[in-house]
């Protein structure tokens, strides 16, 4: 039985308590009308899920760490007329034992309950802003208890932002979100292999993002972790491209940026390859260029490196290349460390090397150290990045992009590449979860070679 979300809100509770007691309040996402009585697909929270592993909506958790702890979610009720139409619903009775609560009570009871749980609670852990209803309800329950002040009860005197304790959580993932993550990777592995080896010149990009849509589906992924990136040709400069309604032509590369979602993880993965399925000349120096920086920031993909370490690796060989290729001339930008140090490199290089993944493709968890002081002991406007450890997972996702200019050889122009991989930090090194992507020049080749 998966039992990590249990022992996820055991830790939390023995945190709360460290902290001197409190209740946590923490609802899931909300379904969205897309036009009349069309829904969005529905995507639990994240925060919710971790704790609870509960998928359906209009649910909330409060985790009381009191004298004893208490465990409560609130969930919709079983509805044989609704699930008619809808589907199964647990209702609270079912749930309360299929997810180890302790108590568990319809939603509507949420604003009767919560005066109650909040009374003499000192710290309450919430995070405001981010369901403005919840946070409605939690101020009318405060009032409440406020109402009651002359009986000598007082509601929770200061609030510590949930978020921000979950996000040192999320950050270090366990085995269980680890072999999800794996099963995620080798399905988006998949659908970029079919892609490649379905790819002709000809083909509309649309038909490429369906390919993907088929194989992510095909093995169980629940949906695209977000939207499928199709861009051939100078569409692959584009950063953000989705549109993916444009014709591949012959000679033109193709990006696609997809992962697939399974079981409430992401993958996402990029790979960059030839429509024709040969690399032309300029395509194939710059393409070695980006997959080099790729190797090189991998290097850094280990416990106790800075975050920063494997962008800044990236850079150094991206620049270097574009010196060796004559993308930067040099007679303007002067050497390596100057075309670094101006920022010269950011004209084919503008993102950043990476983001933590896990249950959001952009995961939770800051990046810099917020504890830590500087390197050399002293205190410093700018907080040291935070160092790798066992457990984080993070892409990484070096690129090149050519836009047409005056001052760049024509060759090049509206080449974009972009090689993305996700990796765990393991004592034994990085762990790269895509490793089954076609990637290198001769394995792109290889599985696009026509009969
Ligand atoms: N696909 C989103 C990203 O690469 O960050
Ligand atoms: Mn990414
Ligand atoms: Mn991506």
């Amino acid at each position: 039985m998966m039992t990590s979300y249990l022992n996820r809100r055991t830790a939390l509770l023995a945190h709360m308590q460290s902290q001197g007691g409190g209740v946590a309040i923490l609802s899931t996402s909300s379904e969205m009308t897309r036009n009349s009585d069309c829904h969005f697909p529905f995507r639990h929270d994240s925060y919710f899920y971790y704790l609870t592993n509960f998928t359906e909506p209009e649910a909330v958790v409060v985790l009381v760490a009191g004298k004893t702890n208490q465990t409560i979610l609130f969930c919709r009720e079983k509805n044989l007329e609704r699930e008619i139409w809808d589907g199964y619903r647990f209702g609270p009775d079912a749930a309360k034992n299929q997810f180890g609560f302790d108590a568990a009570y319809p939603t509507e009871s949420l604003d009767t309950e919560l005066p109650g749980l909040l009374s003499d609670a000192s710290t309450l852990f919430h995070s405001w802003g981010h369901d403005t209803r919840l946070d409605a309800q939690i101020q009318n329950a405060v009032s409440k208890v406020k109402e009651k002040s002359r009986s000598g009860v007082l509601p929770p005197h200061k609030t510590q932002d949930i978020h921000a304790l979950l996000n040192e959580m999320r950050l270090v993932k366990d085995d269980t979100e680890i072999a999800t993550m794996q099963r995620a990777a080798i399905i988006s592995a998949a659908a970029h292999e079919r892609t490649m080896r379905m790819t002709r010149p000809g083909m509309m990009e649309y038909e490429l993002e369906a390919e993907l849509l088929h194989e992510f589906r095909r093995r169980g992924a629940q949906a695209p972790a977000y939207n499928s990136i199709v861009a051939a040709g100078a569409n692959a400069c584009v950063l953000h491209y989705n549109t993916n309604n444009s014709l591949i032509r012959d000679g033109d590369l193709i990006l696609i940026d997809a992962g697939c979602e399974f079981d409430s993880y992401a993958s996402d993965i990029t790979r960059t390859f030839p429509a024709n399925g040969r690399f032309s000349g300029p395509q194939q120096a710059l393409y070695e260029i980006v997959l080099a920086s790729q190797t090189a920031a991998l290097a850094h993909a280990v416990t106790g490196a800075r975050y920063m370490d494997g962008h800044n690796a990236a850079v150094r060989v991206l620049t270097q290349g574009m010196l060796d290729t004559g993308l930067l001339d040099k007679n303007k930008v002067g050497s390596l460390d100057d075309a670094i140090q101006s920022g010269a490199f950011r004209q084919f290089y503008m993102h950043g090397t990476g983001h933590w993944i896990g249950l959001d493709v952009h995961d939770a968890g800051n990046y810099r150290d917020n504890n830590a002081t500087a390197d050399t002991g002293t205190i410093t406007d700018e907080k040291p990045w935070r160092r790798l450890q066992e457990g984080m997972a993070l892409t990484i996702e070096p690129g090149i992009y050519v836009r047409p200019s005056g001052d760049v050889p024509e060759q090049f122009w509206n080449i974009g590449i972009r090689i993305e991989d996700d990796i765990v930090i393991t004592a034994n090194g990085p762990l790269n979860l895509s490793r089954d992507t076609p990637k290198t020049i001769a394995e792109i080749e290889a599985v696009m070679k026509r009969p």
